[in-house]
């Protein structure tokens, strides 16, 4: 089947199962202005509403994930132009996609890059890889979620230092604290496919409930994310899939999943 094309990224199937976006706005080390941020959420919307997609990776070019939103296209807006359009609430759509998503990030994940790579479920870093939050050193604050995924991720200490004083941490920092896995130099989309492909070749229903019941965890009470999860491991008892995988299991055989 043919991918759409788009302006500013790339879209391929490095395996089955697996879809690969790739930011492509290299001269400026995909900056994320309204167009390119545009192509990333059809083309993520496109694979996560495609049912031969099983897991979704998220990438940029060696030398920068993303380095953040476009500053140039931003530093005239009007505090009534961003307030009534609400600037950046689209951004959100990252977070809300059902499939899981990998970022494989490589060189510089700042300001809004970060934030684009902390919505997705699991976080592969390059040894080259080096994330901040830079936006102080603009006269502003982090508005892609920045504030709030860090401060559940890595606590307050961490957080405010990222945001207070825009330093850039690289990626043995990044995974001291909780963030990133690093993965060997040049090997970070590798290491993505292995992963989304290992993910999508497990049945997909327990696969968008896993993704689901951890993603409670960051919104809900410990009691209600405890009943939330149970009710959907409930659920799954419906699921031929968990018929299949159980039996399979008893008969010392391999699953076939059947998403069904
Ligand atoms: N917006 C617009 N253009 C950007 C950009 C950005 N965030 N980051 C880099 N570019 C452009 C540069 O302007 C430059 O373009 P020209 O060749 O036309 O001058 C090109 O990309 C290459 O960048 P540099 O020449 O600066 O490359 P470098 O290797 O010297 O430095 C860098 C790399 C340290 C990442 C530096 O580019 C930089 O500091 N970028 C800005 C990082 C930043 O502040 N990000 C936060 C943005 S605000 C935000 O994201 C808000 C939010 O919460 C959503």
């Amino acid at each position: 089947r043919a991918d759409r094309e788009y302006a500013n990224v790339l879209v391929s199937r490095p395996t089955p199962g697996v879809a690969l976006i790739t930011l492509n706005r290299p001269k400026a080390l995909n900056a994320l202005n309204a167009a390119h941020f545009q192509d990333i959420s059809d083309a993520m919307k496109e694979a996560d509403g495609d049912a031969s997609v099983g897991a979704m990776i998220l990438t940029g070019s060696e030398r920068a994930f993303a380095a953040g939103a476009d500053i140039k296209e931003m530093k005239d807006k009007s505090f009534a132009e961003a307030y009534t359009t609400d600037f950046l609430a689209n951004w959100e759509v990252i977070a809300k996609l059902r499939k899981p998503v990998i970022a494989a990030v490589s060189g510089y994940a700042l300001g809004g890059g970060l934030e684009l790579a902390l919505q997705a479920d699991i976080l592969l870093a390059a040894p080259s890889a080096q994330l901040g939050q830079p936006e102080i050193n603009l006269g502003t604050i982090p508005g892609g979620g920045g504030t709030q995924r860090l401060a559940r991720l890595i606590g307050k200490s961490h957080t405010m230092e990222l945001v207070l004083t825009g330093r850039m941490i690289g990626a043995d920092e990044a995974e001291r604290w909780g963030i990133v896995r690093v993965v060997r130099e040049g090997s970070v989309v590798d290491e993505a496919v292995k992963v989304a492909s290992e993910i999508a070749n497990k049945g997909h229903i327990a696969v968008n409930a896993g993704k689901e019941a951890v993603n409670a965890a960051f919104e809900m009470s410990l009691a209600e994310g405890l009943r939330f999860e149970r009710r959907l491991f409930h659920g799954l008892f419906a699921t031929k899939d968990q018929k299949e995988g159980m039996a399979a299991f008893a008969e010392k055989r391999r699953a076939e999943w059947t998403h069904s």
